[in-house]
């Protein structure tokens, strides 16, 4: 890909902060608030908003006691010494302990009644159910283990797994953490070019795939994606692909699907794999505290995707006291958690958080409209679930289905309903409260990154009154502020941007290859604070209003996208000479994208053009990363210093009026052409 076009190498959080504050939207006028049902508080963990107080100050207080207590249930072969290390921008937490994550998540079960609970019921689109109890899955996971220790794969080693939502993905996770591996799961929706590069970015050595996965009623071909994503000298770096046989060899496939083929020597069949190394050893590799657990690539405001490193013990703690606590997990629930395992919803509340729990989870291979509306209710229907949790962008594209697909089904199962990856807007989550959960459930909106590993900020749901499009109050060892720019809090009500205070136990360690970029991006914008790049607002509650990214960051139906790596797509067309991707708030997707872009001399505009480059966006990052909207344009506004201006298209894509400084444009005329242009286009 060509580099990408100058844009700040910083987000500009000064008028981020101002464009903050002046978008807080209609929510600011939500009052409605609403208790906990007296049913849930009555058997919550914490069920009371003063216990939750209690836990939040001793968190703070006294970090030690609280961890020490609440991760007493989890398995360290050495307890630790030191409860935090810091020195700024570096945080080791529960140093001197030692473990493996694996023995928390699976080992520490198998000695009493949930040796054969079910860990994972799995659900294909094509309707076959899986179900993996914690013996077989933890016996699944050893099997694997001793493969990569054949292939060679110990401590520290990268391993890529890109799969679809099937529970070996889990499995392939858990195996690479047994061996204290390193795995960077990549989105099966990527495309092999951004597999690619994360695989060059981290030299992984191995590869694990499926053969191909389900997505509404067409099969994505992974393993040969993978195929394509190898054939490049930059992934140089893998010798070994394991591949799951997730297709029914006997079941009729589509006629244009292609068959699988193995490369000898380096593609190995995943259980013949097992087969060849049962004289390996599956003890779990014990590891310091900060020994790196997973890279999980994400976007940032600048360049290629960055890999945020979690480490072992704080991410652990993280995940499962937050699991515990939000999810009120009990051990007859039946929890689903609709992420993809790509995403790190699906590593923390799929797969670590929850089986650190002893939960039974649910996983569901496909699309929430395939064959119809009505797939996600008769899931939860069918299987007896008792915690959804979702993103607001599917809730708002049920909303628009219609409430007869959860009507026709029976949801009285459901006792706790989950959002999360975006703002919720109080519409989408009275609809969730009521078509969904029958008014009966609390709707908990849980507010957290990539980066901080674990949830942040929420409603407990037994303690705390939710008000419909807030996050709530902080999680235990949580310290938030809404601050200018300049570091300084900024009073309740007024907005500003969102940073936390203090280091938390799951926070990202480094970005992966590129400390400087880690140190710079989120601990120098605002004084050694950890800057989320969300605006917010705090009410006069306490509670946070989370309104959306402040810098050039992008959420697209719940998916996270850099303007940048969108921008280096369509300047790698031979069309294209320079382009500017920016949001435009949409009903449905929260965010719809919309691009700008400048051709080459000669070259013709039209439909054509435009849907070959929202194409080719798709071909290099994936399709979910497709333009909604190509405009084309003679010129971009720009600054004097040649930066292009991005507040300007965004007003210009949302079709409003730019309130903003209009002093440093350069030209002013490449304004009224491209506001000439929406015209003409609308
Ligand atoms: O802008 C915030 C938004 O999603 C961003 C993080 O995206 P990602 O790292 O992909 O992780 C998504 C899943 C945790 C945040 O910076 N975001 C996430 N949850 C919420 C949210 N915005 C508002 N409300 C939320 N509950």
């Amino acid at each position: 890909m060509t580099t990408p076009i100058e844009g700040p190498s910083t987000p500009d959080i000064r008028s981020s902060a101002d464009a903050a504050s002046q978008t807080i939207d209609c929510r600011l006028k939500e009052e409605r608030r609403f208790t906990p049902p007296s049913a849930f508080a009555e058997r919550a963990r914490v069920g009371l908003r003063e216990e939750y107080e209690k836990l939040y100050r001793e968190s703070l207080d006294d970090p030690e006691a609280f961890w020490r207590r609440e991760t007493a249930d989890l398995v360290f072969r050495k307890p630790w010494k030191t409860t935090l290390e810091w020195k700024l921008p570096h945080a080791a937490w529960f140093v001197g302990a030692e473990l493996n994550i694996t023995e928390s998540c699976l080992d520490r079960h198998l000695a009493g009644p949930r040796k054969n609970k079910a860990a994972i019921i799995w659900e294909a689109e094509t309707g076959e159910v899986v179900t993996l109890t914690y013996a077989q899955l933890h016996r699944e996971v050893c099997a694997l283990a001793r493969g990569l220790r054949w292939l060679g794969v110990g401590a520290g080693d990268r391993v890529a797994i890109y799969m679809g939502m099937h529970p070996f993905a889990a499995v392939a996770m858990l195996a690479c953490a047994r061996v204290g591996a390193i795995h960077t799961v990549v989105f099966g929706g990527f495309a092999p070019e951004a597999l690619r590069d994360r695989i060059a970015d981290c030299r992984a050595k191995v590869v694990i795939t499926q053969d191909a996965a389900w997505r509404r009623g067409k099969l994505i071909p992974l393993k040969r994606m993978v195929d394509d994503a190898l054939a490049s000298p930059a992934a140089a770096s893998v010798d070994a692909v394991v591949v799951l046989r997730r297709l029914d060899a006997t079941a009729s496939l589509p006629q244009d699907f292609e068959p699988v083929t193995m490369m000898p020597e380096r593609d190995h069949d995943w259980s013949d794999l097992c087969t060849k190394a049962k004289g390996e050893t599956d003890e779990a590799a014990i590891v310091p505290s900060e020994h790196p657990l997973f890279i999980l690539y994400t976007s940032g405001s600048t360049g290629q995707p960055k890999g945020v490193l979690h480490s072992s013990a704080g991410y652990l703690a993280g995940v499962h006291v937050t699991s515990k606590y939000v999810f009120d997990l009990r051990e007859e629930d039946i929890y689903w958690c609709t992420a993809d395992v790509g995403w790190v919803t699906g590593h923390s509340y799929i797969v670590y958080g929850p089986l650190s729990c002893g939960a039974t989870c649910l996983m569901y291979e496909g699309a929430p409209n395939h064959p119809d509306w009505g797939r996600f209710w008769s899931i939860v229907e069918r299987h007896g679930v008792t915690i959804l949790y979702t993103a607001p962008t599917a809730i708002r594209a049920f909303m628009r289905a219609g409430r007869e697909w959860p009507d026709r089904h029976d949801l009285s199962t459901l006792r706790l309903l989950g959002s999360v990856g975006e703002p919720i807007n109080p519409e989408a989550w009275m609809w969730y409260r009521d078509a969904v959960g029958g008014n009966r459930c609390p709707v908990v909106d849980t507010w957290w990154q990539t980066e901080t590993g674990s949830i942040m900020l929420v409603t407990l749901p037994g303690a705390v009154d939710a008000k419909p499009g807030s996050t709530g109050l902080p999680f235990f060892g949580v310290e938030p502020a809404i601050v200018d720019s300049n570091g300084m809090p900024v009073a309740d009500n007024a907005g500003g941007l969102l940073v936390i205070k203090r280091p938390w136990p799951s926070m990202i360690r480094t970005v992966w290859g590129d400390d400087t970029r880690f140190h710079k991006q989120y601990f120098l914008e605002v004084g050694g604070v950890y800057v989320t790049g969300d605006g917010a607002r705090r009410d006069s509650d306490g509670y946070y209003w989370v309104v959306g990214r402040v810098d050039d960051v992008l959420n697209v139906a719940g998916h996270r996208i850099g303007t940048a790596e969108i921008e280096s797509a369509l300047v790698s067309h031979p069309s294209v000479v320079e382009a500017a991707a920016v949001g435009r708030p949409d009903e449905l997707k929260g965010q719809a994208l919309v691009v700008f872009v400048t051709l080459r001399h000669g070259i013709e505009t039209g439909p054509a053009l435009a849907s070959e480059l929202a194409e080719h966006v798709g071909h290099c990052l994936g399709k979910f990363a497709r333009p909604d909207t190509v405009r084309f344009a003679d010129a971009l506004p720009k600054t004097r210093s040649g930066k292009i201006m991005r507040r300007l298209l965004k007003d210009i894509a949302a079709g409003r009026a730019s309130t903003g400084d209009l002093s440093t444009l350069e030209d002013l005329t490449v304004l009224s052409q491209l506001r000439d242009l929406q015209e003409g286009e609308g």
